[in-house]
């Protein structure tokens, strides 16, 4: 696997799907205390190098928010930040409040605790090996990558609807669709500011790599948001994105929220999916990819697919 998403939130792939006891409106099940003072240097020294790395890159590429919430939440180079010293910020800002998980969760609860204003945060940091990719989202990127943008209350109240609509889409077997949405917006998002276009997904901001990719590579896409269109769209976990989905600002991202989806749910599930390199008519198109990169990626991921296979008939041997 290439080392180049830095992070990505597993959470829509159905891999941790162990519900355990948990019914709708136990709300803290998968909750757990950050432990603070159990972090070792070693863990504090990881977020500091983390945390320099992306200051080197995202100044002029972050959504101009980005910056200065940062320094209000106290979410600085000093340490991995504590909750609770975080909350106290977050809280009056928004009414949102970070509580901790112990790695990926399942997407009922998660949709469960988005919609009652709760983000759930990795307490783990990862180890030097994994410093430029893990999986799973760690403190570095839930926090820093995620919380200054739940610190604007307009992105804020997005996502607490998000949550109301993922429960839904819940009971209507429709949480692959809504997962897109969240993907090509909380994740990988871009904004078009009067100074440029900028980055307001956690999964680009934790990343240095698709920090710089994302902005300034010829090969994606960069298409305007559509909500329909989006939950139409696959998209690959361990990889660049071939698309970037372009809101003027997070009112937009609000607003497409409002109508109700089933209808929607009903529409897209007569369509064909859309592929991640692919372009649809109705779309807008702010720049045509040259598809270098995807090509690249795509010979990469049928050799990973080849060498698997190749192993697994050598083990049945
Ligand atoms: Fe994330």
């Amino acid at each position: 696997m290439e080392n180049v998403t830095g992070n990505s939130s597993r959470v829509f792939e159905g891999h941790y799907s162990d519900l355990g006891d948990w019914k709708r409106g136990d709300v803290d099940y998968f909750v757990v205390p950050q432990r603070w003072e159990d972090y070792t240097e070693e863990e504090h020294a990881i977020w500091r190098d983390l945390y320099h790395r992306q200051m080197e890159i995202l100044p002029g590429r972050a959504i101009s928010l980005f910056m200065d919430n940062l320094k209000e939440l106290g979410i600085n180079d000093s340490q991995i930040p504590d909750f609770d010293e975080v909350n106290k910020v977050l809280m009056k800002k928004t009414g949102w409040k970070i509580v901790g998980v112990p790695g990926p969760i399942p997407v009922e609860p998660f949709f469960e605790l988005l919609a009652n204003r709760m983000f759930p945060v990795g307490t783990f940091i990862r180890t030097r090996d994994q410093f430029d990719y893990i999986q799973e989202p760690d403190v570095f990127h839930d926090l820093f990558g995620h919380v200054p943008i739940l610190a604007d209350p307009v992105f804020a109240d997005y996502i607490e609807a998000y949550g109301r609509g993922g429960l839904k889409a819940a009971d209507h077997n429709a949480v692959y669709m809504i997962g897109r949405l969240y993907w090509y917006t909380v994740e990988f998002g871009l904004i078009q500011e009067p100074e440029g276009l900028r980055i307001y997904g956690a999964g680009i901001l934790s990343s240095p790599t698709e920090s710089v990719f994302s902005l300034d590579s010829d090969s994606p896409n960069r298409v305007k948001f559509d909500v329909k269109r989006l939950l139409r769209s696959r998209f690959f976990i361990d990889d660049f994105q071939d698309t970037y989905h372009v809101i003027e600002n997070f009112e937009e991202l609000f607003e497409a929220t409002k109508p109700d989806f089933l209808p929607y749910y009903e529409e897209v599930r007569e369509l064909p999916t859309i592929q991640p390199t692919e372009l649809i008519d109705s779309d807008i198109v702010l720049h045509k990819g040259t598809g270098e990169y995807a090509k690249k990626a795509a010979e990469n991921r049928a050799a990973r697919k080849k060498q698997k296979q190749e192993a697994a008939e050598k083990a049945d041997k």
